[in-house]
């Protein structure tokens, strides 16, 4: 196994030894980037960097001019309403009639510091709406930033692996956990952050139906809007539209990015939309801690205020003019983001060519849709190991295994970064694998 490896064995075993990281699969997503970062410097070779999940894409061209000119005009100097610019608001709320088909008023929509701060904002708020409801409910695979969030809060949280669940069988798995009452939300990425699956109608249904039942909210966090591109959801006001929670309950808070539909991540800037029912429900005990019993209030001027006092002025008109150009048809994101599907129908295939398998590969019946992350193993292999062995092939990913999945094989790729003048380099590393295994 010693012989033979893109990249010398000495080389990656000073920097492993010299790192004090003990397990490559337990470390963050950060580490295992300055971990890379290391081995490129001593070895001179590049990676294959599939561990963190940046857009690879220029921004939307929109925004930045309207960006621009905002800054020209001044914005900077100004502190924004928090509750976010009236066009952005706007823009929001038809973006979400146009392409999920929920009506939503402009006041239940809310720009944040990326949709990290609208989870964020959400989960302090929803955690005091009842003293007796004190717990999250994670459906993982799941970011695990969204789990840190709830540490640095001291708040609680219980997760379970949807691997195993899927289809009529959630429905009795996540009853298991609200029926209990310290369940306050749901939340789930869709599609799915590690795995790609999504979750179907049916599934969809029966969360919602749950939400309505036990009176809990769905946080659906949309971070990869409209990418599982086995529909086209680009037309604005026709179907086929996101899927969407929303359709099932009235007990919904969506979670909009801008940085992986629109790239446009490093201005961090996304949106917390609550449905109307939610933005108006009131509850006492939020009182002591928010001054209103008014959630939509509490969110803006209690958690919003504390946070950050509001989103970036620049930023917000930004994102009103990528929105206006969806809305009006204008726009075609998707155009932009089938990339990252292309690139992930052939690495997937360079994958399983070399023996690997797709660990998450179904939704139901239906493979999997190509994305922005795709999940592998190899037999024999933990995540651990193979995460490990890929440092000597020049491959680098993360495990499952902090996402929350149950899966101990599994490994996260994210095509974002990989440029097609790679996938020759990746064929080579994966044949090379192979043969020595
Ligand atoms: C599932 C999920 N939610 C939220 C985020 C954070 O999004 P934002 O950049 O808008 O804060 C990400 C980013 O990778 C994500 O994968």
């Amino acid at each position: 196994m010693k012989q033979n490896t893109p990249i010398p064995h000495e080389i990656v075993d000073e920097v492993l030894s010299k790192s004090g990281i003990k397990s490559v699969g337990k470390a963050s997503i950060r580490e295992v980037k300055r971990l890379i970062n290391e081995i490129e410097a001593a070895s001179g070779e590049k990676f294959v960097r599939m561990e963190m999940g940046i857009p690879g894409l220029p921004p939307c061209k929109l925004g930045v001019d309207a960006q621009i000119e905002a800054l020209k005009n001044g914005c900077a100097s100004i502190y924004p309403d928090i509750e976010g610019i009236p066009e952005l608001k706007s823009e929001m709320a038809r973006f979400v009639k146009n392409f999920i088909d929920l009506d939503v008023n402009p006041e239940c929509c809310i720009p944040t510091v990326g949709s990290m701060m609208g989870g964020m904002a959400g989960f302090m708020t929803f955690a005091r709406t009842r003293k007796e409801r004190d717990t999250t409910l994670f459906i993982d695979p799941g970011f695990p930033v969204q789990k840190q969030q709830h540490r640095v809060l001291g708040l609680k949280y219980e997760t379970f692996d949807v691997y195993d669940f899927r289809g009529e069988k959630l429905r009795d798995k996540l009853e298991s956990y609200l029926k209990k009452g310290n369940i306050h939300s749901v939340i789930y990425s869709n599609p799915n952050n590690p795995s790609w699956i999504c979750l179907t109608e049916q599934e969809l249904q029966i969360i919602g139906e749950l939400a309505t039942k036990y009176d809990i909210c769905v946080f659906e966090d949309l971070a990869y809007f409209g990418m599982d591109l086995r529909k086209n959801i680009s037309k604005p006001g026709v179907p086929p539209y996101q899927a969407s929670v929303g359709k099932y309950t009235e007990n919904y808070a969506l979670l909009i990015s801008g940085s992986k539909a629109f790239s446009y991540a490093g201005e961090r800037i996304g949106m917390l939309v609550l449905s109307n029912h939610l933005y108006h429900k009131e509850f006492d005990d939020l009182v002591p801690f928010f001054g209103t019993k008014q959630l939509g209030r509490a969110i803006i001027y209690g958690a919003v205020y504390a946070i950050s006092s509001g989103t970036a002025h620049s930023a917000q008109y930004a994102l009103a003019a990528i929105l206006k150009g969806c809305n009006d048809g204008t726009y075609n994101y998707i155009d932009d983001i089938k990339e990252y599907a292309e690139k992930a129908a052939i690495m997937k295939r360079l994958f399983t060519d070399n023996g690997f398998y797709i660990v998450y590969d179904k939704d139901i019946d239906q493979p999997v849709s190509d994305g922005f992350y795709f999940t592998i193993a190899y037999p024999g292999m933990t995540s651990d190991e193979l995460l490990t062995e890929f440092m000597y092939y020049g491959i680098s990913a993360i495990s499952l295994g902090i996402t929350g999945s149950e899966r101990t094989d599994g490994i996260r790729s994210c095509v974002s970064l990989v440029p097609r003048s790679m996938f020759p380099v990746l064929e080579k590393r994966l044949q090379i694998f192979k043969n020595n295994h």
